[in-house]
């Protein structure tokens, strides 16, 4: 009840820039359905740590658990690089994933992003790509035990775990044959499970519990695939993706890789769920190399926002119209630098969110 309370943590590098465009975009396609959003914004990151010592301090993870979402930007950047992996700035952001039981982190690559954008596969490999990644987000070789510590004979000694239970693989087997359902008539729904099952005992339990899941979902094709393979498959012949569903390591590479079928990183949106209350960020990090430059790509936050409408606020008017929007801006050959191609004029950050603007239609 009320005005929705959306938190933003725009964090470093260029989060700042990319947050306040989606905030815009949020407001106005919020004002558009008769809805106002309340906005508070703290910090995160590496900008936390200058501040507050801590990359996710108390009062930020306070007002995130408040919130009905959370819209986040990025964080880390060359200043704290030569921090302890617990201690930078990136720490704040898996603190709050697995705080707030963010286990699901879908990652769309909608086919009107993949058609306009400037990958280096040949148009024709491109056509009729519309995929997802759904990544685990809370377990994994993220959060398994980890060490590091000197040894007798001299040199160190340094391991991270692959570790995963039944349960944190049902729960999100089960999110990403749910959304397989939402996306495709019967007949054409696809799942692929990406593990190392060849090699991994880890991906032996992942196969075996996605196998079982499937067996509630006789609509959805199930097939298994080699992270290896996997990532050949999705640069040789994208289209024949539909979900793909992997642990939180292969899941964070293999986004990437998609990001490069639509030719930027900045592009890709992504949410996670499985909590109370949800986070949206895009798929990027904090670019330092076009941080506080105003060039970036907002599309990626903006799809992020329009992804808040869908799973956060259950207003999927919202969402259509500002996912439309970004694809009328494509179309119209808005490009930031990142898709402008050779002799094209690139518009910034503002420009960009302004071509995205002007294109809300209810
Ligand atoms: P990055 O995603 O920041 O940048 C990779 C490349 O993509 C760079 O060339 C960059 O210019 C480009 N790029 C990224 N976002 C863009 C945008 N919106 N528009 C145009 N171009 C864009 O990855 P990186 O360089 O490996 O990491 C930089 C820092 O960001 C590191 O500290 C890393 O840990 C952090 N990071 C944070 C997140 C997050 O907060 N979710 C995600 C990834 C990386
Ligand atoms: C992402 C990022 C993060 C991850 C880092 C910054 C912790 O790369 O969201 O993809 O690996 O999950
Ligand atoms: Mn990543």
């Amino acid at each position: 009840a009320g005005e929705p309370a959306v938190l933003l943590l725009p964090g470093d590098g260029i989060g700042p820039e990319v947050v306040e465009a989606a905030r815009r975009v949020l407001e106005a396609a919020a004002h558009a359905h008769g809805l106002r959003i309340r906005f508070d914004e703290v910090l995160i990151g590496g900008a936390a740590i200058d501040q507050a010592g801590d990359p996710l301090p108390e009062a930020t993870l306070e007002k995130a658990r408040r919130a009905r979402a959370v819209l986040l930007g990025a964080v880390g950047g060359p200043a704290w690089d030569d921090l302890p992996v617990d201690r930078r700035p990136e720490k704040g952001l898996l603190r709050l994933r697995q705080a707030l039981g963010l286990f699901a982190n879908i990652r769309p690559l909608p086919g009107f992003v993949a058609a306009y954008g400037r990958s280096p596969l040949k148009p024709e490999l491109l056509r009729g790509v519309d995929l997802v990644v759904v990544r685990e987000l809370t377990g994994g070789l993220y959060y398994g035990p980890r060490a590091r510590r000197a040894l007798e004979e001299g040199g160190e000694e340094a391991y991270d775990t692959l570790l995963y239970r039944t349960h944190e693989i049902e729960r999100v087997a089960r999110v990403a044959f749910d959304l397989a359902r939402t996306r495709r008539p019967v007949g054409q729904r696809r799942v692929a499970s990406i593990d190392k099952a060849n090699v991994l005992t880890s991906s032996q339990l992942w196969r075996e519990t996605v196998r079982r899941v499937a067996a509630d979902y006789p609509d959805v094709t199930l097939e298994h695939l080699y992270v290896d393979n996997a990532a050949m498959q999705l640069v040789r012949d994208p289209g024949r993706f539909d979900v793909l569903l992997t642990g939180n390591l292969f899941g964070d590479i293999l986004s990437d890789e998609a990001a490069a079928l639509a030719g930027s990183l900045g592009v890709l949106p992504s949410a996670s769920l499985g909590g109370p209350v949800p986070l949206f960020e895009p798929v990027h990090g904090s670019a330092p190399d076009l941080a506080g430059r105003g060039v970036a790509n907002p599309v990626g936050t903006i799809l992020s926002a329009a992804l808040l409408f869908r799973y956060a606020l259950g207003h999927e008017a919202a969402a259509a119209m500002i996912e439309r929007a970004v694809e009328q801006a494509l179309a119209d050959g808005a490009r930031t630098a990142d898709l402008a191609g050779e002799g094209e004029g690139a518009l910034a950050t503002e420009e960009m969110t302004a071509a995205i603007l002007e294109r809300l239609r209810v």
